[in-house]
């Protein structure tokens, strides 16, 4: 008898500390509030809202109506969108354990699921320390003379006034760059054969995912394994020759964790595709919106023109290339540079995912939510940039406020390619604008996303060669 008093008595117990325990739970849902912000339709959320107006304008109608946190519904996600820079800080940096990376699971699968980006703790800071490494400003310095031949060639390959399409001839380059800053010198059959083989994984990027045999989705995933074998020849090939190079390959084949197990070859291939991923269109449409800009702002181009022309005299007089302290001194063309990514912002906005519920000024995150932060709002928020619309250079004569200029993001995840990418396109602008007259096709204004945005149409333009004889004859007038 006395048993069963002490048995119910227990189950009572555990019953109300149960109940007790799901109110708190539950108060502490209703102590922070979600934040504003609508919905949408279940499932399709406001998905079509985005995709069906200008992301720019989705984004920054919301950010009118709600403020700088608001929730939304997209892709089948609930989502926190956040456009200010404290909030920024929040989720990348101060509390970024508290936020994962997320990607689809078909660009995952493609590009390869151990690629850092992907990642978060120990395997990510072993990963991020090791391409850190390979793009440090020791490295890359002696990528100048190499980037350098790089530029030239591909500006040559334009000469003759036949339209190209500037973003994907830029893609090109950028592409060449990430491979030098990956293997340094590679024999030009694999190159070849990466190229080929890595624009058919490019294509297959944006499109549908689906394995039905012929769609663009299911022909990637096959040139993405041809490139998983091409990569193993590659790495076999150095594994013999024994070197200790200090390229990313080099890196990634040297490195022991603390039990001194070496990267398998999967998760060296996965990281070299990431790399070139993260690297190729990015940069290309950084310099597409250059090539742009200094078009459209003649007064400008005359002033990175002197600039480098000025560096090209001195080097054409002493007989030597374009040198790594002279494009640390660019000073004009680095604002113009800067300006141009805070413009164009070309990661407008990335992906986190709450591991927790999390509260942030009052309003409940809820775990498994995803997380915006809106770095194109916030470069163009007049609070941070005045005359945020306008293109002028001269506003990096002072920094920016902290944690309001993130064109290569903030954090444990922020962008380790930073360096070689202002380096590549500083050298673009030395040959271009050097060497170089060009007249944009059409008149066609307006953004293309791709899903990094690019002038429309990847602005066609035609380009001609400048005789020195006529670059002379034009410095001295
Ligand atoms: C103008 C050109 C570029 C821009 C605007 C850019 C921007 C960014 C941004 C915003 C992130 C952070 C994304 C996030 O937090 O979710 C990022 C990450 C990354 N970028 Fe770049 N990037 C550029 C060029 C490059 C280049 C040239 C390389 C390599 C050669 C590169 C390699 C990477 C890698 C590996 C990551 C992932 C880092 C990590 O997860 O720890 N990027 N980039
Ligand atoms: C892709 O890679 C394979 C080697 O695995 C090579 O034979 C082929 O020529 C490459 N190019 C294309 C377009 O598939």
């Amino acid at each position: 008898m006395g048993g069963i008093l002490v048995y119910v008595f227990l189950l009572l117990l555990t019953l109300v500390s149960y109940i007790v325990r799901r109110r708190e739970k539950k108060d502490a849902h209703q102590t922070f509030k979600l934040p504003p912000g609508s919905m949408g339709w279940p499932y399709i959320g406001e998905t079509l809202q985005l995709y069906s107006q200008d992301p720019k304008v989705f984004f920054a109608s919301k950010q009118k109506r709600y403020g700088e946190i608001f929730k939304t519904h997209i892709l089948g996600c609930p989502c926190v969108m956040l456009a200010s820079p404290e909030a920024a800080r929040f989720v990348l940096v101060t509390q970024a354990h508290l936020f994962k990376p997320t990607y689809p699971k078909s660009k995952e699968h493609l590009i390869g699921p151990s690629a850092l980006f992907f990642h978060q703790g120990d395997y990510h800071m072993r990963l991020r320390k090791l391409v850190q490494g390979s793009l440090s400003l020791d490295v890359i310095r002696n990528l100048t003379p190499h980037i350098s031949g790089a530029a030239s060639s591909t500006l040559d390959s334009w000469d003759g006034g036949r339209v190209i399409n500037t973003f994907q001839e830029l893609k090109k380059f950028s592409f060449e760059v990430g491979i030098l800053a990956i293997f340094g010198h590679l024999e030009s059959h694999y190159r070849e054969e990466l190229k080929k083989n890595y624009s058919i994984v490019d294509k297959g990027y944006n499109s549908f995912p689906t394995n039905i045999p012929g769609f663009p989705y299911r022909k990637a995933m096959e040139a993405r394994k041809r490139l998983s074998k091409i990569l193993g020849q590659i790495i076999c090939e150095r594994k013999e020759k024994r070197l200790l190079e200090r390229d990313l390959l080099g890196c990634l084949l040297n490195s022991k964790d603390e039990k001194g197990e070496v990267l398998t070859d999967d998760q060296i291939a996965d990281n070299i595709i990431g790399v070139l991923f993260a690297a190729q269109d990015t940069t290309a449409s950084a310099m597409t919106w250059i090539v742009k800009y200094l078009h459209d702002h003649p007064k400008l181009l005359e002033d990175v023109k002197a600039e480098q022309e000025a560096i090209l005299k001195l080097n054409d007089e002493e007989n030597r290339p374009l040198s790594w302290s002279q494009t640390r001194s660019m000073t004009h063309s680095q604002k113009v540079v800067l300006e141009s990514l805070r413009m164009a912002s070309i990661i407008s906005f990335t992906f986190r995912e709450a591991v927790a519920d999390v509260e942030y000024k009052g309003y409940l995150i809820p775990k498994g939510w995803k997380v915006m932060p809106l770095f194109r709002n916030i470069h163009h928020s007049p609070e941070y940039f005045s005359d945020p619309q306008k293109f002028d250079p001269s506003r990096f004569e002072v920094a920016p406020k902290p944690n309001t200029f993130m064109p290569f993001g903030s954090g444990v995840h922020a962008c380790p390619g930073n360096e070689l990418a202002k380096l590549e396109m500083l050298i673009m602008i030395h040959h271009l604008v050097t060497k170089f007259r060009w007249e944009v096709v059409g008149s066609q204004t307006g953004t293309q996303y791709g899903p990094f945005p690019v002038p429309m149409h990847g602005l066609p333009a035609r380009f001609w060669k400048e005789s020195s004889t006529a670059r002379v004859a034009a410095l001295s007038n």
